[in-house]
């Protein structure tokens, strides 16, 4: 499938043994396949789908603009929010795959576009992990999540996202209906094995309740 057939630069993998697409989604300076891994090790046997940012800073692809760090280009974000989300639906029907059992698994920028697609089109994921994520933008009115899992792996020393940034994200998620688990990291916006691995067990765990309730967030 090709850029022209479906709008996004973008690799597929289909999946072995799981029901779930993985909408895998790169940070600023990243692309279409350094995190298929990432991918692959949150959501192990779902297929992949990982779109490159169409938006260029200084040659970096970046999903929409911003206007310095953390200060976001709303017109754009929202413009490309909806391309994203055209692209997911066109993709479902291209490639087969299931468009409710869709799991948004975001790094930085691509956690930030994740979020923005979840407030501004409710069901478009039946789940979001999301690394590192900010505030994209404050709904008013909020949307109906209706209890949507989202997961948010926040790094206590992250010199790009402040701690207010992440708890407001989580207000922002919870008011509107989301069920938000939240886990602190001892790192800074880069990712540790194992909060891959606490996202992985969340994740298998909604749909396979463990017998001794597992830890996925730190105090
Ligand atoms: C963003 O612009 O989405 C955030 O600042 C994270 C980043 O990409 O650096």
């Amino acid at each position: 499938m090709t850029e022209q057939d479906l709008g996004f630069v973008h690799r597929w993998v289909p999946g072995h043994g799981s029901p779930l697409t993985a909408l895998v989604l790169h940070g600023t300076g990243g692309d279409e396949s350094d995190l298929l891994p990432l991918g692959a090790a949150v959501a192990p046997g779902a297929a992949l789908l990982s779109p490159r940012g169409k938006v260029r800073e200084n040659g970096a692809p970046r999903f929409f603009k911003r206007v310095a760090l953390g200060v976001f280009d709303q017109a754009d974000l929202s413009a490309r929010t909806d391309e994203l989300v055209t692209f997911v639906h066109r993709a479902a029907a291209a490639y087969g795959f299931d468009p409710t059992k869709i799991v948004a698994v975001g790094y930085s920028n691509g956690a930030n576009i994740a979020s923005s697609a979840l407030l501004r089109h409710p069901g478009v994921f039946a789940r979001a992990v999301l690394f590192r994520p900010m505030v994209p933008f404050v709904p008013d009115p909020s949307p109906a999540l209706n209890g949507m899992p989202v997961y948010i792996s926040a790094g206590r020393v992250d010199p790009i996202v402040r701690r207010d940034n992440t708890e407001e994200l989580v207000r922002v998620l919870t008011t509107a209906g989301a069920s938000v688990t939240v886990r602190w990291e001892e790192a800074g916006h880069a990712l540790t094995s194992g909060e891959v691995q606490g996202a992985s067990d969340w994740l298998s765990d909604l749909d396979r309740p463990p017998k001794r309730p597992r830890r996925y967030t730190t105090p």
